[in-house]
């Protein structure tokens, strides 16, 4: 575990290395215990660099056994090696000469799994962001861009395959049972992009013929035994690399493409050239263990990765603060894959409401920070949502500004211009700036200012003058260390919208530039006049979320109501009705704050029945729409004050409502939905499931419920409908007979198949109520729960503390105690998921006195263990301050 210097690292600091490193081979020998490592590093010193500038390499807790500069071994005066850098001190006067470096490692020990790691007896490796310091001494940064040539070596019997990065070159067997592989990746890259996996494992195969009719083996290894789990992952990746193609001009460059799924792993895949490296839960699925939305974000996460290739690989990130560059930009383009995959308006909606419970709660706490930042302690703990799905909708702003045939033309200069460079936001926006002729410059306010703008709307109407007046203000909330911020760039899809639900037409606007659909925000205000409009339109606003903003729009529910059944934009009138709901549980929480009754308008719940039973609607979207804003949803858009009990109760209350209103209607709908014939992943068999088991929900809080969830889960035919089912008995009828036996047939089917059982972990974790934390408690302890692997502990600990309001938040702290025990017990093997664990508790201000309290109480308590990692320092730290 590296020890917290406490040093900040600084965007304005860069400064490219004084050494290059062309090309790189490594040779390893594996053992469990004590890997050896030669590598031999080929330096050159950067023109104009004096000849005595040292040379510094990174390194964390490696045990280095020799040093040779062209095959002179160095004396002890020569260098100075400690476990985490090892400085040259003299480097031959020649430009370039050959440095030979031994290390030993040990696998085996490595529970960060950071570098090179064991999983389930395979060798496997994690380099982003700075793990290959962990393999050995190097200039671990991403600006510095080599050729590799790696060897590796085995005993057959326990590591039949071995895997790198590039084309397989050679291969042969060795004496005493040992066996050898030599992969050589064309490409320079920079060293968080090396993978080496060895081990004995299953191979499923697959061919792609790319659009220059290149042909392209492919590969996807799982644990022996599992190869038919791994067929939708394949047919995803072929989809991926000919979604690329034909969207992108992207072709695939080199003879081979893997992909290892591993059993521990701290995220959820990793793009290394030519060698993916994936976390088994977003590759092995079949009807039977995985749910739609474990086959959606398979399909989502194997596009991502391979969509790295151009975007992260080919053209990768000068330093870390450009992160955003490759992981916004590639997120945009899974999420435009997934898009055509599937359903465009019910994705959008999807990732809106993600973007919403995750990125806007960290804009708006402690951990706020730039898309782009310009500062960090710890780099790991910036794969954020800012980071990535912010950053994601910031690509898409400049689509929307740009147009789509001019953000392409955009994209085709990019990877022209910097293929095999490592690029900065800078060089990004540039050739945005070069393809329009447009000024971009308060636009990259995007990158560079944290915070979700807001935008205050009114609007008036003058019969008389024929004229309809929109009053547009913006605001940036102040942000941890930047209290002064500067007015952005918004582009503000809108559309006004006649009593018929035709598209109004204006003579002219004036008072802000408008074109194409959308206003651009640029100033504080805008007072914007269309003219010519002789009846009063309703308004439609940030239509498709054209921008990740907050709207406080002054409009009458009528307006609301009537956009949510007659919009012609699907997100907006999805939005609409998603507003109806917030504002309703918003008035119940005070109500029942107030020692009220909550009571509803009836015509919401009549709009709800109206939505499930419009059949001109896809399943998928009527799913969406029904599904009430979380907990956590509402908690952010009350902002403060936050009694997590209330706003279950009040959020319970609004369900049953809707299920009262429409008990005949919903009932009848359930029956129709029932799953015939075989079962089919798709978007569409998915979109009815997902309606059926969201009317189950309700029809749960209705007498005779549980028996009903009860008949649903036995007649299960897929994961789906049996998960959906168990969270509906456990959730809605905790305690119950019902619930406690499919909780134990559950478990029963699934023993011994570690990825369903997080669910059924998930699942109890998420059981709402004062209960669940001494649940937990027993939990740990179930022998299929293991505080070392990063799936548990996220199914477990993850959910309770981020997906369950009313356990985590129970008034007397108990749940935050268990928490911070937790996250302590992580954090000596895995600083890293401990960290990710640790944000549960970023919104602790918004909470009620009392809780707030204890929340505090449990973050102190974090902040005084001993020895803490950089990464869980720097945000308990920054989560106090
Ligand atoms: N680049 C990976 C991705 O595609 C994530 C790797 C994150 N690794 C880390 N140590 N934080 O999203
Ligand atoms: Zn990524």
């Amino acid at each position: 575990m590296r020890t917290d210097t406490g040093h900040v690292f600084k965007l304005e600091d860069y400064r490219a290395s004084d050494y290059l490193i062309p090309a790189t081979s490594l040779d390893f020998r594996l053992s469990p215990d004590a890997t050896h490592l030669t590598a031999l590093l080929t330096i050159e010193r950067r023109e104009g660099v004096a000849a005595s500038a040292p040379l510094v390499l990174d390194g964390d807790g490696l045990t280095l056994l020799g040093v040779a500069i062209d095959g002179q071994a160095l004396s002890a005066s020569d260098y100075e090696a400690t476990p985490d850098r090892l400085t040259i001190l003299k480097p031959p006067a020649t430009r370039r000469f050959e440095l030979r470096l031994e290390t030993e490692i040990a696998p085996s020990r490595n529970e960060a799994l950071m570098g090179l790691y064991r999983s389930n007896n395979v060798y496997c490796t994690q380099c982003e962001a700075e793990g290959f310091r962990r393999i050995t001494y190097f200039l671990d940064r991403p600006d510095i861009l080599s050729v590799y040539t790696v060897r590796i070596e085995a005993p057959h019997n326990e590591a039949p395959l071995l895997l790198s990065n590039g084309n397989p070159v050679e291969r042969g067997a060795l004496a005493n049972g040992r066996h050898y592989a030599i992969w050589h990746d064309p490409f320079p890259k920079p060293s968080y992009l090396f993978a080496l996996v060895a081990g004995a494992l299953g191979k499923v195969a697959g061919s792609f013929t790319t659009m220059s009719g290149r042909e392209v083996e492919l590969g996807i290894y799982v644990e022996p035994g599992k190869e038919r789990l791994a067929g939708y992952a394949m047919d995803a990746l072929k989809r991926s690399m000919k979604w690329d193609e034909d969207a992108f001009g992207r072709e695939y460059d080199l003879d081979v493409f893997n992909i290892v799924a591993v059993s521990d792993f701290n995220m959820g895949a990793m793009e290394n050239k030519g060698l993916n490296v994936f976390n088994d839960k977003y590759v092995l699925a079949d009807e039977e263990t995985a749910t739609d939305a474990d086959f959606a974000n398979i399909e989502a996460i194997i596009a991502h990765e391979y969509f790295h290739n151009w975007t992260g690989n080919r053209i990768t990130c000068r330093d870390w603060f450009q992160l955003c560059l490759k992981e916004g930009l590639t997120v945009y383009r899974d999420h435009e894959f997934s898009a055509d995959q599937r359903s465009r308006a019910v994705k959008r909606i999807a990732e809106v409401r993600t973007l919403r419970a995750h990125q806007f709660p960290e804009d708006q706490g402690p951990l706020a920070h730039p898309v782009r930042p310009r500062r960090y302690r710890e780099i790991n703990n910036f794969y954020t949502a800012t980071v990535y799905e912010k950053g994601s909708e910031v690509v898409r702003m400049i689509r929307t500004i740009l147009g789509p045939e001019t953000f392409r033309a955009g994209m085709d200069l990019y990877f022209e211009r910097h293929d095999g460079e490592a690029a900065t936001i800078e060089d990004f926006l540039k050739v945005f700036e070069d393809v329009s002729g447009r000024d971009l410059a308060q636009f990259a306010l995007w990158y560079h200012q944290a915070g979700t703008p807001n935008l205050t709307v009114s609007s008036a109407h003058n019969a008389a003058a024929k004229e309809f007046t929109l009053e547009i203000e913006q605001s940036v909330p102040p942000t941890p260390s930047e209290s002064r911020k500067r007015l952005m760039h918004i582009p503000l899809a809108f559309g006004l919208v006649g009593a018929d639900g035709k598209p109004v037409a204006w003579d002219s606007v004036e008072g802000a530039t408008v074109d194409d659909g959308v206003i651009h925000i640029r100033k504080r205000r805008h007072t914007v006049r269309f003219s010519g409009i002789s009846e009063r339109p309703s308004v439609s606003l940030n239509r498709g979320f054209s921008a990740p903003i907050t709207l406080s729009v002054q409009q009458k529910p009528d307006d609301q109501f009537f956009l949510a059944a007659h919009d012609s934009d699907a997100f907006s009138r999805w939005q609409a009705f998603n507003t109806l709901l917030t504002d309703a549980l918003i008035a119940a929480f005070r109500q029942i704050l107030g020692g009220k009754q909550p009571a509803f308008a009836g015509r919401l719940a009549e709009l709800a029945g109206r939505i499930a039973g419009d059949e001109t609607l896809e399943p998928a979207y009527r799913a969406l729409a029904l599904a009430l804003p979380g907990e956590a949803d509402i908690a952010r858009d009350i902002g403060k004050g936050i009694d997590p009990d209330a706003i279950f109760a009040a959020r319970e209350a609004l369900a049953r409502a809707i299920a009262e209103a429409n008990r005949a209607a919903f009932s009848a709908l359930y029956d129709s939905l029932v799953d015939k014939g075989p079962f089919s992943p798709d978007a569409a068999s998915a979109g009815r499931r997902a309606l059926r088991n969201i009317l189950l929900d309700y029809l749960a809080l209705l007498p005779g419920g549980a028996g009903l969830a009860a008949r649903h889960f036995a007649a299960a035919t897929n994961m789906t409908d049996r998960a959906a089912a168990l969270a509906v008995l456990t959730h809605r009828h905790p305690g119950t007979a019902e619930a406690e036996e499919a909780l134990a047939a559950f478990e029963a089917r699934y023993r011994g198949d570690a990825l369903v059982l997080d669910k059924w972990f998930q699942i109890q974790a998420g059981v709402p109520g004062a209960r669940t934390v001494d649940k937990v408690r027993e939990l740990m302890r179930h022998p299929a729960f293991s505080i070392a692997n990063p799936n548990r502990v996220r199914s477990l600990i993850g959910t309770f503390s981020s997906a369950n309001q009313t356990g985590f938040h129970r008034p007397d702290g108990e749940g935050y105690r268990l928490f911070a025990e937790t996250v302590l017990q992580v954090e000596k093997r895995n600083p890293q998921v401990a960290a990710r664990l640790a944000t549960a508790l970023r919104s602790w201000r918004s909470l009620e006195p009392g809780r707030q309290a204890k929340a505090r109480q449990a973050l102190l308590e974090m902040a005084k263990a001993e020895n803490l990692s950089a990464d869980l320092r720097d945000i308990v730290e920054r989560t106090l301050a």
